[in-house]
Order: structure tokens, then sequence, then C-alpha cells
């Protein structure tokens, strides 16, 4: 063991490969329960988008949570680790008709709703199963999230949702379409959001709408104001559960919930992000002309962040004990950008070395490719590695 991995386990092992630790998930897990708890109408949806691996769902699944997904693929992924199909929504801007027919079948929760054309096609599959859907519009708050450009989605500019201006509108079509069933707003603003502000703005425009809404003596049961909360990447040992209190306090103490209303959350990175690392293999280390380079079997196909958002992930030498070298850390693959960082500080490095890029449980095992005819990384829970 070298701190919180198991290294012998790790030797015996072809890398690259993901590793979750499961205490650290399950302590996550504990704590969003326990926060939850202070709300008798709080529910978390898991946003399954983040890490769909089966043996991590199933721990989540485990712990009461419902799921978020945005295909049916992740329906599938969802209903087979046993989440209940009445605790999932399904969200997404471009819903295929067989997508929502399946939906349909497990009979999930709830459908969010982004577009007037989307609505039309959810009555008319609907009707033709004489079932009626319920749906959730997602309006977009206009909301800016101080977060990377790629991730904030709450924007008039963006593609995701429904103006605010177009709501009432929307309400209306609903009304004449005998298949739907308006039953709640969703809203998402953006992801790795550190900044509480940011919610808090959301929050003030769900008051807004919501006192719309009231005016017009419509009684909505479900609000869902999406996911977003950031991890700390820069000291994943210091923080490793992030502050679920100061979150779900902050929706408590700036959004004005009915009393016959329930607030759910589609939270991704937040319960999966801190126990899962990327495990590698040093294959070289090469002295350019300016720069010393260790070269990972692991690459952008296995880890697309710091290559598509310029993100931030540490990077760890777990068998080297030695004097600290400056690297840059790059992987196997042929594009310039298969860069994991720059100017790092490792302990000094060998051919053979292993390598933990940590906080990587949200959106890395799942957004990794074949490019190059890499193989698919493979993902490991710590209970199996004992
Ligand atoms: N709900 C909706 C409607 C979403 O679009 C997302 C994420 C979530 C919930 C979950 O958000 P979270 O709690 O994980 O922040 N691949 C990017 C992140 C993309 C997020 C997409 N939507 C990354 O690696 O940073």
């Amino acid at each position: 063991m070298k701190g919180i991995f198991p290294i012998d386990q790790f030797q015996k092992l072809r890398t690259p490969f993901y590793y979750y630790d499961t205490k650290v998930l399950r302590d996550t897990l504990a704590c969003i329960r326990m926060e939850t708890a202070k709300y008798e109408n709080y529910f978390v949806h898991y946003a399954v988008k983040a890490n769909a691996n089966p043996k991590v769902l199933s721990i989540i699944r485990e712990s009461g949570l419902g799921a978020d997904c945005v295909s049916g693929g992740e329906i599938k992924a969802a209903v087979k680790a046993g989440f209940p199909a009445d605790k999932i929504v399904f969200a997404g801007v471009g819903k295929a008709d067989w997508e929502i027919d399946l939906a349909l079948d497990y009979g999930i929760f709830c459908f969010n709703v982004e577009s007037i054309p989307e609505l039309e096609v959810i009555n008319r599959l609907a009707s033709a199963k004489g079932k009626v859907a319920d749906v959730a519009f997602r309006i977009n708050p206009d909301v800016g999230a101080h977060t990377h450009a790629n991730i904030t989605t709450g924007l008039a500019e963006n593609k995701f949702g429904i103006s605010m201006e177009d709501m009432d509108r929307v309400i209306d079509i609903a009304a004449t379409l005998e298949h739907v069933r308006f039953v709640g707003l969703h809203f998402h603003i953006g992801s790795q959001i550190m900044d509480m502000g940011d919610f808090v703005a959301l929050c003030n425009r769900v008051n807004e709408l919501q006192d719309k809404l009231e005016a017009r003596r419509i009684r909505i049961p479900y609000i869902n104001v999406g996911g977003g909360l950031g991890i700390d990447y820069a000291h994943p040992n210091r923080q490793p559960i992030p502050d679920f209190g100061h979150y779900f306090e902050t929706y408590d103490n700036s959004l004005k919930l009915r009393s016959y209303q329930s607030l759910h959350f589609e939270l991704g990175r937040s319960v999966v992000g801190q126990c899962g690392s990327l495990i590698s293999r040093v294959l070289y280390v090469k002295q350019g002309t300016r720069k010393r380079f260790a070269i990972l079997d692991a690459g952008m196909t296995d880890l697309i962040r710091p290559a598509l958002y310029q993100a931030y992930h540490k990077i760890e030498n777990l068998t080297s004990e030695e004097e600290t070298d400056t690297y840059d850390i790059v992987g196997p693959i042929c594009e310039s950008s298969d860069v994991f960082g720059k100017a790092i500080d490792l302990n000094r490095v060998s051919r053979g070395d292993l390598i933990a890029i940590r906080s990587a449980g949200a959106y890395g095992e799942i957004m990794a490719s074949g490019y190059n005819c890499r193989e698919l990384p493979v993902g490991y829970i710590s209970d199996e590695l004992v």
C-alpha cells in the first residue's frame, strides 16, 4: 500500500485501468443520505452519464438514490443495475423515438422535456400505448455558472432547454395534449460549480417562475434543479467528500419550495468523482530539448478531460520515493493534445513506475474511446482487489 492504493495488487494488473475506492464512494453516499434526510422532500437522482460502470452503479443503487438518464442506453444500464423505474428521470435535447418508447414501457418517473416538437412526439408515442407521460419542462434560466465554457449549460445561447419567455406558451400547449401531464420544472446550469452563489442565482430564477405559475393558479408537484456541484481536483485527499451540507442548505435557504412540492437533484461528479483514479504505467522517460517527458501507457482515449477541457487532475507516482523532478506527462496517442499535465513535479520517474491520475471517477471511464484501435480501459473496484 502507498497511502490509499493497493500497489501490490496493482502490480499484477494490466494497465491502464480505472480503480474505484469503494470506501470513498460509500462514505460519499452516506453523507448524501445524511444531508438529504434533514429535508423530507429532497431526492437525489444519480447522473448516470458521469460513470456507468456496473459495479459502481450497483453500489449507488444500494444507497437508495434514483437515476438521471440521458439516453436509452443509460436507462437500460440503470434498470439493469436495479434502479427502480419510478426513480428514473430522462433528460436530453435529442430523445429518439425508440428511447421515448423504452422509457414509456418501463414507466419512468418523468421526462425532462426540452422543446415543443419533443413534447408532441412524446404525446403521440404515449397515445399509441394508451399511456400518459409525466413531463417536466427544462427551462433555460439564463444563469451563467463560473466554470469552464464547455460545461456551462444554463445560458440563453446554449442549446439546452426552453427559454423563460416561452414557458407559458409551452404550458398552454401541454394542456391541449391528452397524453402528457405537466408535473414539474427542470433546470441545470452547468457542472463543476464551486461557488454556491451560482446556485443562489438559480434559486432566484426558480422563485420568479414559481410566482408566475402561482399567478396562473398552476400547481406542480415537482422541481428539479439538476446537478453541478463541483469537487476539489487539487486536493483529492484533503477533501474526498464534497460539502453536501452546504450545498443542500443553500437550496433550503434560497428556494421557496411550496409545501406540496418535492425538490429533485441530479448529481453526477460530486457522487463519483473522488473515488476513481486512472492507474497507468510509465513506458518511457524521454529527455526533449527543453523538457523531460514521462510517456504513459494511458492516453486521452482513457481520460479525455485534460485534452478536451484543459482540466486539471492531480498526478502521483505511486512507486517512487525519490527526489522530485519536473515532467510533462503525456500519453501514447498520435495527437499533440494527448497531455495529462505540463511541468508537473513527481517523485523521480522510471520505466515501469505506476502513476495515478486522481479524481477521475466522473467523466473518465465513461468518456473513453477506441481511437487508435485501443482497447477500452477496465474498471476495478477496491472490494475485488483484496
Ligand atoms: N443534469 C443535467 C441535465 C446535466 O446535463 C448534467 C451534466 C448533470 C445533471 C450532472 O452534472 P454534475 O453533477 O456531474 O455536474 N464531461 C464534462 C461534464 C459534462 C456535464 C454534462 N451534464 C466533464 O468532464 O467535466
